[in-house]
This record gives structure tokens, C-alpha cells and sequence, in this order.
């Protein structure tokens, strides 16, 4: 589907996004593992989610979804159903690694695949540190899915220093210590989302090696209730468009204020955005806020490298933003970005130059100058959500607007996205 955006000249209004979609994967798995009923409200309504939930389905797990509330009837500790059939990911790289390291701990054999996009996305970062510690687990020996996973002799907790800065890598772990009755050391050096670590209140030390996360049995989740907080990934387009279209003044309510997602927020006020955060609260121990936010010059600052994994999914819609503001945009040492839903670097170079910008790639990032050019430009989505949502921005804040290809593709992360900015201007 090709979607035609027109120029837009504010936001303006009031939003209340649905819940954050790393949030609600973990918070339907945790549901569904622990014995009993879970209720989450505002869950994510992406296609992402719905992956989690049909896989559990297949596992044995009922969900009664109403709106954004969804109650999971969990089915308790090591007691699964052995799946009739594979378990389909779909898109979702989150489901596909996060219920690896559950289903490495169950007596049945199983096996995980995926749409092309997610069968084309490194599973070796997963299957060697889970190999470690006694999983049967294999890939295709490009180390791709299909994920088969059998029914291991032993498993061992560990003590495992993450190589990659992933929290899928480090959540995949987790998942499978949660049903070793000895304690896992799982040591990351660069810090990366914690939701894991929230959600299961688990113990954490930081020191000289980085930060350690002690996991075991004993923190098997029990049934809970959970206000999912905002999505910031999917408030980020909405944040940027408002910062970079005159007369705007949007408030985003209930926000995700986790310090390992923020990075975004930090990066657009010290390039000058007007951004305002009210009304801190804690839900499970994660942070919640409502963000306003005002028509901003921006200028580009220097991007360090730590901040990355903090602000990896939002590299996309933060480069629409380094086009308007004064100065180059460039950013180094996100070569990850290679192995998401589309290799990104690629995806957002190629659009640039759609848009007549000057663009240099590099392995691991990219730079960008020049000005976006007065045409009307038809820019790819790469089957690629975040690039669909990204250059539908773009075509929003230049001059005769500008069209997407494949943009259905939204609805992995954000299926109401377009409704959404159609209310606020
Ligand atoms: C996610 C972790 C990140 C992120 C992805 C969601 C998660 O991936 O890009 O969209 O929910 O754990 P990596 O762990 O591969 O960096």
C-alpha cells in the first residue's frame, strides 16, 4: 500500500498512546508463565504483541483481550503444552529470541519461525550463550530460524559476560535462569533496556566489569497487575513532528520515563527541543511521565557512542529530525542497526537520497547534509516500520508532502498511527 502524506503546519492537542511494546511482550510471557491470573491494562496493540500472545496460545495459555486489557489465565512453572505446530513469530525479533530462553527449559521440543524479514536476523547471538549453559537449542547453520529446541539433559546456571549490548540477548538468559534452581550471573557492560530486570524485581550490582543481574528460581513471576505505561518508541515520531512544525504544542500523557529508553528525549533537548516532563510516577518499578512538548530550533550535537543502545530503535525518526536542524547529522558505532527489521543504515540512506540529500554511509552509521529537496518524493518503507513511520514524517513536514510504499507495515508497532496524527492537527 502506497500512503500519500500531505505537509502538516502543527500538532497540537492531546495523546494518549498504548502501552510500550517491550513492556507488554514481557509482561504477557511473565503472565503466562507465572501460576494463575495476570491482568494488564493498556497493552501494546501492535502485531508484535499479538505474535506473543498466539505463541503462548499454542502453548496452552488463554487470553481474554477486551480493548487494551488483557487477562492471561497463566499456566505455572515448567507446565506448557507441548505446541501441535511451529511457533510463528512473525516480525517480531522480541518473541522469536525472549521465548527461546523459555522454551529451553521445558520437557517437549519445540520450534520457532518467523515472516522473511525476522528469518533473515542473527539467531547464533542467542543460541551460543543458551548452548552455554546446557540448552538443546539450534538454528540453520547460517544461524538463522528456524529455532529448534529440544528437551536438554542438564541445565547449568552461569556466569556469562554479554558480548553484544542486546536486551534481547540478556532477556533470553534470563528467561531460561528463571527455572535453575542455582543462581545466573548475567554481566552486561553497556547498559540496554531493563525491563526484564524491572518487572522481575530482580537483583542487580553494578561494578568495574558493569552491571550484574542475579537471577534463579526465585524469582519465578507470580500472577500480577500491570498499567503498562506509553510506548516512547512510537511517541518519538509524534515528539519529533511536533518539535520541527511551527505553532505546535502537544501533550503526550503517560509516557514511558525508563532511564534505558530516554536517550531520545535527552538527545532532542540538548539539540534544543522544548520538551517539558510532568507528573513522575512508578508503576512495577517503572518510571511513567506526561511529556509536552513546543515548536523548537533544533541544532545537531555530537552523538556519543554509549547512548546508543539507549536510543536504537529511535535512530530513524532522530536522523527526519537531524535533516531540519542546523548542522550535519552523523552518527557512529550503530552498526546493530544493520540487523534489525530492515538493515536501517541502509533503509534511511537510500530515502535520503530520495530527498536529494547528501549522504555518506559508513558500516556503522551514517552522515547527512544538505536540504530535503521541494519535490514530491515517494520513499520505501523496506517493510521496515519504524522507516515506514520515519519518512511518513518527513513527507509530512516537506514542502508538496511525499508518499510511503509497503506502509501497512505500521501496524507492527503502531497500527494508529495515521488516525493518530490525523486527530492532533
Ligand atoms: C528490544 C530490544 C532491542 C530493540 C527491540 C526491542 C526488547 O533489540 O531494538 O526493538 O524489547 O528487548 P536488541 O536487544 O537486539 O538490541
Amino acid at each position: 500500500m502506497i500512503q500519500r502524506f500531505e505537509r502538516i503546519n502543527f500538532l497540537r492537542g492531546k495523546l494518549k498512546l498504548p502501552g510500550d511494546k517491550s513492556i507488554s511482550h514481557r509482561a504477557v510471557m511473565f503472565g503466562a508463565m507465572a501460576d494463575g491470573i495476570s491482568m494488564l491494562h493498556n497493552c501494546s496493540e501492535s502485531e508484535d504483541v499479538s505474535s506473543t500472545i498466539n505463541c503462548f496460545e499454542m502453548l496452552g495459555c488463554r487470553f481474554e483481550r477486551e480493548g487494551n486489557d488483557v487477562k492471561i489465565f497463566g499456566k505455572g512453572f515448567k507446565n506448557f503444552d507441548e505446541p501441535k505446530k511451529e511457533l510463528y513469530a512473525g516480525n517480531s525479533g522480541t518473541t522469536a529470541r525472549l521465548i527461546s530462553g523459555i522454551l529451553a527449559a521445558q520437557n517437549f521440543e519445540s520450534v520457532i519461525t518467523g515472516d522473511e524479514s525476522l528469518s533473515n536476523r542473527p539467531m547464533k547471538r542467542i543460541v551460543e550463550p543458551l548452548r552455554i549453559m546446557g540448552a538443546n537449542i539450534t538454528a540453520k547453520e547460517n544461524g538463522t530460524l528456524p529455532l529448534r529446541i529440544r528437551p536438554s539433559a542438564y541445565l547449568n546456571p552461569v556466569h556469562f559476560k554479554l558480548p553484544i549490548a542486546s536486551a534481547q540477548v540478556k532477556s533470553a538468559l534470563i528467561l531460561s535462569a528463571l527455572h535453575l534452581d542455582g543462581e545466573s550471573e548475567i554481566i552486561e557492560t553497556l547498559p540496554t533496556r531493563n525491563h526484564t530486570e524491572k518487572l522481575l524485581g530482580l537483583k542487580c550490582e553494578d561494578d568495574a566489569e558493569g552491571k550484574k543481574i542475579f537471577v534463579s528460581k526465585k524469582n519465578y513471576p507470580e500472577p500480577f497487575e500491570l498499567n503498562i505505561p506509553s510506548d516512547i518508541s512510537s511517541a518519538a515520531f509524534f515528539i519529533v513532528t511536533a518539535l520541527l512544525t511551527n505553532n505546535s504544542e502537544l501533550l503526550l500523557k503517560n509516557v514511558s520515563m525508563n532511564p534505558t529508553r530516554t536517550g531520545i528525549v535527552h538527545i532532542l533537548k540538548s539539540m534544543g527541543g522544548r520538551i517539558e516532563i510532568e507528573n513522575m510516577i512508578e508503576t512495577m518499578g517503572e518510571p511513567v511521565g506526561d511529556l509536552r512538548i513546543y515548536s523548537s530550533q533544533l541544532t545537531n550535537i555530537e552523538i556519543p557512542k554509549e547512548i546508543i543502545p539507549n536510543i536504537i530503535d529511535e535512530i530513524p525518526i532522530l536522523s527526519v529530525a537531524g535533516v531540519f536542524a542546523k548542522g550535519n547529522f552523523k552518527i557512529t558505532g550503530a552498526d546493530e542497526l544493520r540487523v534489525k527489521e530492515s538493515d536501517r543504515i541502509k533503509s534511511l540512506c537510500e530515502n535520503f537520497k530520495k530527498a536529494k540529500l547528501d549522504v555518506f554511509e559508513f558500516d556503522d552509521g551514517f552522515e547527512i547534509s544538505g536540504s530535503v529537496c521541494n519535490e514530491n518524493v515517494s520513499f520505501e518503507s523496506y517493510g521496515d516500520h519504524r522507516i515506514a513511520m520515519a519518512f511518513a514524517v518527513l513527507s509530512m513536514l516537506m514542502k508538496k508532502g511525499g508518499s510511503v510504499s509497503g506502509f501497512d507495515c505500521v501496524a507492527i508497532s503502531n497500527p494508529n498511527f495515521k488516525a493518530q496524527i490525523a486527530d492532533l492537527r
